[in-house]
This record gives structure tokens, C-alpha cells and sequence, in this order.
């Protein structure tokens, strides 16, 4: 097999990003946007050993499971792999990819609950990142093409709130209009480089992402804006650096008040710019009730809030638990962690710690266990999961619950097999430990539906001390 064959198989499995799986001639071959048991013609655009990156080129047999996709850009932008699944297809692929990577990487073999739905397919992220790029001197607002930096020029995207596609309008317009510098990748010059978006309950928070200080023309961005927004926050934001971050650390308000309240299970919440949102509102409330159900706590709990983003968790444990301690390393998180703390009266019960987990769990869990015997622990970190400094004082502390949200299955997987002793660090590699005596029972793994139409899936696990 060499680059450009053109070549037909059947798909017999799924892969982790979602993408079907054909073997010829012992070649493993990962062709994206097809479906198991389909007979599909595809180009092979790279071999890797026994590895082969494929294009679709046609799909001779379909499934019964497929359908057409929605949007009009889709397989060319890259932030959906499974609008053409039917959505209880789309479920058993989600479902599978968690249990495969529990076995595969832990070694544990777990039941799988149903998946909790999105009360919406499409039409659900309250969250959006448009690049703005001046490529050959042609400026172009859209989404990246999957791992590149190359633009889809888009006016609609399907799975983000229609309200954004009237952001799109306007930022075409400002562009086309005022003719400001966009930004180029190679040369790191050009001025507006991305605009992100949130939506808190019909509210938007703007944010223009520049490679400079000052905004030209910011009176006529402000004019566009309010010909279609009621209420609505334009914020700078100045990012001279050149990588794949899309904030920089300065946030300057030049239109409205700059964040908004939205308010869940009682507790009202301040939304700030830069602090981490779920960016689906329906799946969230039932994330964050389940988690805290999960916890089964009273008035004797304590609950340390592990990457705790803006606390809104923290608050909702500390209303029922004697205390909730919340570690999150971004400022203005913690910030608006504590506003939220006397927003709505908790302030003796909820502690915000700013650090990063790695440094000041170890600590605040070995004292917490001295102090009250019993406590509980809720972790929800990044992609690559929780530092290993974290898990070991975990497991030193034993603590009674452990709550873990994940966005990455295969993070979890791992954390989850060291924490429950099916995986163990031996000379500097990770290894699976044969019949081990677990720590932890896996009491529940649930998967919610927070990215409908993508290939990423959130995993809630309760874990109970054995
Ligand atoms: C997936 S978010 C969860 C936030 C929060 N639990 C929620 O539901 O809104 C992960 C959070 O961890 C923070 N974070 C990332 N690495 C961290 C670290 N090493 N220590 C502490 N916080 C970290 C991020 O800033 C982010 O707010």
C-alpha cells in the first residue's frame, strides 16, 4: 500500500476519534466518516509502518445508521466527525470508545450507563472561537480545517447557537468595511486574530482577540454590533503570541458591563470572559445535579473541588456540606469563585484556593483527612488529565467518594486505573498490576452527551472506597 492508491474495503471497527477502521493487507487503514459494516472507496494519504491515513472517496454499501449531515461545510471544517450518524448510533460509538479505553488502557472492565441526551442536536454551544486570517492578503473569518490553520470561510455553524450566526454577519461586515489588518501566521503580523463568543441566557460576551493593544475603529465594530444585538459586552483582548493559545492574559472592556449573571440549583453565578463554561447549558445543570447527588453528601461533608474553574460546583456542594474547598490556578476564576461565594451567602463554607492542584493538593487533602476523618473528593481537570502528584495524595488520603468528570476518555481511563490500584507507575512506566486488590469500586460510569455531532463525549465516574 503506497500514497494515493485508491482502494475498497469494509469497515470493522471504529477508532477512538470516532473514524472507521478497514485492514488490507495487514494494514490497519483509519478512514474518517465511515460507519461499521459499510463498503467504502477511499485514498490513502499516508503510511506510517502498519498505519494508513485515508480520505473517503465514496460509500458503495451505506448504512442503515447513516444519514445526511446538516451543514454544509462539514468533513472540510474540523469540528464535527458524526453529523452523518444517526443519534442512537452516535451513542453506542460514544459508549463504546469509554469502555474500550477502560479496558485497553486499565485493564477494568465497566458497565456503561445510557448516555444522558442534550436536550438539543444542533444549536447547542454556547461558546465560539472564529479565527480571523489574512491568508495572500485576502482577509477570511471561519473555523480551521481540521489540524491546520488553514480557514473554512463559514456563515452559519449548525451545532453553535443561532444567535452566533449573526456574529459572524458582523464581523464580516466590520472587516469588509473598515479593511483592518487580519492576522498572518507566518509573518505574526496583522492585527484581529480571533473573536470568541459566549452566550449567557441570550447575553453575549465578545471577545476580539488582537496581536497589538488598541482596536481601530472600535466606534463603527460598536455601531455594527447594535444593529443586531439587545444586550451584549465587546471586550479586547491582546494575544501577541504565536501558538495555538487563543487568549492572551489582558481583557479590557470597551462596551458594556463585561460579564453577566445566570444563575442554576439556586445558586446565581457570575460569567466572566476567560472563566471555563460548560458550553452546553442543558447537559451541565444535569452534569453538576448528578454530581452532586453522586456525593450523597450531608451536613458533616467535606468536599475538596478539584480544577475548580469559576466554583460553581464548589458553591453548590458547599450549600448542603459542612465545608467545600475549591483549587482552580486561573485568577479570575477564583475570582469570580468568591464573588459567587457571597453572592449567595457562603462564604463560611467555600474556600477558593488559587494554585495549581499538583502543588497545594497534597497538603489541603492530608489535612483535611487529619481534621475530619471522612471527606470526599471531586475531580474535573483539562484533556491530559490529573498530575500524578494529585493521584498519589489521593490515594494516601483514601478519602471516602471520589466524583470524576472528564472531557477525555483515555484520561480517565488512566486516572481511574491508578486510582483504584489496576495501574501502578514501575520505573518511570505506567503498568497494569495483575490481581490487584482494588482501592475503589467503580460505582457508576456515565456519559453526557456535552458535544452532540463531535467526536468528544463527557464521562462522569463515581468511585467508592473499597
Ligand atoms: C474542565 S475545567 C472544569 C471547571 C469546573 N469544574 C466547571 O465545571 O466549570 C478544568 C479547570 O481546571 C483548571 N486547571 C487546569 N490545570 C490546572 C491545574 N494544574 N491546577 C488547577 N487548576 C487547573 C482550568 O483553568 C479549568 O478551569
Amino acid at each position: 500500500m503506497k500514497k494515493n492508491d485508491v482502494l475498497t474495503a469494509e469497515i470493522t471497527a471504529i477508532g477512538s476519534n470516532c473514524e472507521g477502521i478497514a485492514k488490507v493487507d495487514g494494514i490497519v487503514c483509519f478512514i474518517p466518516f465511515s460507519l461499521l459494516g459499510e463498503k467504502v472507496e477511499f485514498k490513502v494519504l499516508k503510511v506510517n509502518k502498519n498505519i494508513a491515513f485515508c480520505k473517503l472517496l465514496d460509500v458503495l454499501t451505506p448504512s442503515e445508521d447513516r444519514v445526511r449531515p446538516l451543514c454544509k461545510f462539514y468533513t472540510k471544517c474540523g469540528g464535527c466527525q458524526l453529523q452523518h450518524v444517526r443519534q442512537k448510533a452516535e451513542f453506542k460509538i460514544k459508549s463504546n470508545i469509554i469502555k474500550d479505553c477502560f479496558k485497553k488502557i486499565a485493564g477494568l472492565e465497566v458497565e456503561v450507563n445510557p448516555i444522558v441526551k442534550s436536550e438539543n442536536e444542533y444549536g447547542y454551544r454556547n461558546k465560539m472561537q472564529l479565527p480571523i486570517r489574512s491568508i495572500n492578503s485576502v482577509n477570511q473569518i471561519g473555523l480551521f480545517y481540521e489540524n491546520s490553520h488553514r480557514i473554512v470561510e463559514i456563515d452559519e455553524c449548525v451545532i453553535q447557537k443561532p444567535i452566533f450566526n449573526d456574529v459572524i454577519k458582523a464581523f464580516k461586515l466590520f472587516i469588509a468595511e473598515t479593511q483592518i489588518s487580519c492576522y498572518n501566521d507566518e509573518s505574526n503580523a496583522g492585527l484581529l486574530k480571533h473573536v470568541v463568543v459566549r452566550d449567557v441566557k441570550g447575553k453575549l460576551l465578545i471577545i476580539v482577540v488582537i496581536n497589538g493593544k488598541e482596536l481601530p475603529f472600535k466606534d463603527r465594530l460598536i455601531d455594527i454590533l447594535n444593529g443586531y444585538f439587545e444586550e451584549y459586552s465587546l471586550i479586547l483582548n491582546e494575544n501577541t503570541k504565536n501558538n495555538n493559545v487563543i487568549l492572551g492574559n489582558k481583557f479590557t472592556v470597551i462596551y458594556g458591563q463585561g460579564y453577566y449573571y445566570d444563575e442554576f440549583l439556586g445558586i446565581k453565578y457570575p460569567v466572566f470572559p476567560e472563566s471555563f463554561m460548560q458550553v452546553n447549558d442543558s447537559v451541565k445543570e444535569r452534569l453538576y445535579a448528578d454530581v452532586i447527588k453522586r456525593l450523597e453528601l450531608n451536613e458533616n461533608s467535606v468536599v475538596i473541588d478539584a480544577y475548580s474553574g469559576a466554583g460553581i460546583m464548589t458553591a453548590m456542594m458547599a450549600k448542603t456540606a459542612k465545608k467545600a474547598i475549591g483549587i482552580e490556578v486561573i485568577p479570575e476564576a477564583v475570582k469570580a469563585g468568591d464573588e459567587l461565594a457571597v453572592l449567595n451567602k457562603l462564604s463560611d463554607k467555600m474556600t477558593n484556593i488559587c494554585a495549581l492542584c499538583e502543588e497545594v493538593l497534597p497538603d489541603v487533602i492530608a489535612k483535611e483527612k487529619a481534621e475530619n476523618g471522612s471527606i470526599s473528593v471531586v475531580l474535573d481537570p483539562p484533556r491530559k488529565g490529573c498530575d500524578d502528584k494529585v493521584l498519589s495524595a489521593i490515594i494516601k488520603a483514601m478519602p471516602d467518594k471520589i466524583v470524576y468528570v472528564a472531557c477525555s476518555p483515555q484520561s480517565l481511563a488512566r486516572d481511574v486505573g491508578i486510582l483504584t490500584g489496576s495501574l501502578a507507575w514501575t520505573n518511570g512506566e505506567l503498568k497494569r498490576v495483575e490481581n490487584f486488590v482494588p482501592r475503589y469500586e467503580i460505582e457508576s460510569v456515565t456519559p453526557y452527551d456535552m458535544f452532540p455531532k463531535t467526536k468528544h463525549v463527557e464521562t462522569l465516574v463515581a468511585l467508592k472506597r473499597v
